[in-house]
C-alpha cells in the first residue's frame, strides 16, 4: 500500500468541490477526482494534473448503488485504502421551493443526494477508511440547514427553500449519528458550511470565491488524531445547530 495520503471528494468536477480536490492535491495527496459525468471529470482530471495534482478520476453518481459500489471497487484496487473522504456532491434542487407549493418530487431528489448520497457514499468507502490511520470524513453542508440561523431574525439564510435548507440540516443530524457511532474509532466525521461561493449552485451570485468555500474542508480533513468529531464549522468556529 501507498504511503500518500488518498482522498476522494464527490462532486469534484467543478465548484468548490474541485478547489477541495486542487488544496488536496496542492498536500502532495493522490485525489480521486468523483464525478458523474465522464467528460466533465476528464477534463478536471486534466486540469488538476497539467496543475501538478496527482488526481484520478473516480466515476461516481452519489444516488446511484451501483456506481457508488464500483468507485469504492476503483479506490480499492488503486490505493487499497482511503484516508480522506470530502462529500462535497449537492444540489440545491429545482424552484420554486415555497414549502406551500413545491412539488415533493423536488424535496425528495434533494434528500436523496444531498443526505441518502452521503450515506450511501460513506457507508461504501468506511471499509477503505478503517484501514487508514487517521481517517477523515469531511460532510459539506451549509449554514441555510443551522435551525438556530434560520431562527434567529435578521440571520442571513437565504431564500425559503423547504427541499436544500432542511436537506442540509437532515445532513447535519446525520453527520453526529456518525460521529457518535464511530467514537471509540480513529475517524473523524465534521460538516463544513463553505460560506456563500460563487459557483454554478447559485448562478454565481455568491460572494465567495470556491477556493474560500475550500478552505474549511481541507482544515477538517487535516484534523490532527485529537481533533474535533461530530461538530459544524465554518472558517470563523463553530457553526450554531
Ligand atoms: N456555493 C455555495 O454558496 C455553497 C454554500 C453552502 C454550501 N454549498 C455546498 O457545497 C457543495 C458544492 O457546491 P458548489 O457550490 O460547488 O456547486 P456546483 O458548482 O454546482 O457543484 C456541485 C457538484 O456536485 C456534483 N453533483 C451533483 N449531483 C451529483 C450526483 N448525484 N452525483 C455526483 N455528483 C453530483 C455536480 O456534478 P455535475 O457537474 O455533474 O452536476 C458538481 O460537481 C454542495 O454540497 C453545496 O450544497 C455551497
Amino acid at each position: 500500500m501507498t504511503e500518500q495520503t488518498i482522498a476522494l471528494v464527490t462532486g469534484a468536477n467543478k465548484g468548490i468541490g474541485y478547489e477541495i480536490a486542487a488544496a488536496l492535491g496542492a498536500l502532495g495527496w493522490s485525489v480521486g477526482v468523483g464525478a458523474r459525468n465522464d467528460e466533465r471529470r476528464e477534463a478536471a482530471v486534466a486540469k488538476l494534473r497539467a496543475a501538478g495534482v496527482g488526481a484520478f478520476g473516480v466515476p461516481l453518481d452519489v444516488t446511484d448503488h451501483a456506481s457508488v459500489t464500483a468507485a469504492a471497487e476503483l479506490i480499492e484496487d488503486r490505493a487499497g485504502r482511503l484516508d480522506v473522504l470530502v462529500n462535497n456532491a449537492g444540489i440545491t434542487g429545482s424552484a420554486p421551493q415555497m414549502p406551500t407549493t413545491v412539488d415533493v418530487a423536488t424535496v425528495r431528489t434533494a434528500v436523496e443526494t444531498n443526505v441518502i448520497g452521503v450515506i450511501r457514499v460513506t457507508n461504501a468507502m468506511l471499509p477503505l477508511l478503517r484501514r487508514s490511520t487517521s481517517p477523515r470524513i469531511v460532510n459539506i453542508s451549509s449554514g441555510v440547514g443551522s435551525l438556530t440561523r434560520q431562527t434567529t431574525p435578521g440571520a442571513e439564510t437565504g431564500p425559503i427553500a423547504v427541499a436544500y435548507a432542511p436537506s442540509k440540516t437532515f445532513l447535519n443530524a446525520v453527520t453526529i449519528q456518525y460521529a457518535k457511532e464511530l467514537r471509540d474509532t480513529n475517524i473523524l466525521i465534521n460538516a463544513a458550511c463553505p460560506g456563500y461561493c460563487a459557483t454554478d449552485l447559485n448562478g454565481f451570485r455568491g460572494v465567495r470565491t470556491p477556493q474560500q468555500g475550500a478552505a474549511i474542508a481541507i482544515r477538517l480533513a487535516t484534523l490532527p488524531d485529537d481533533g474535533p468529531t461530530g461538530g459544524f464549522f465554518d472558517d470563523a468556529g463553530e457553526v450554531p445547530w
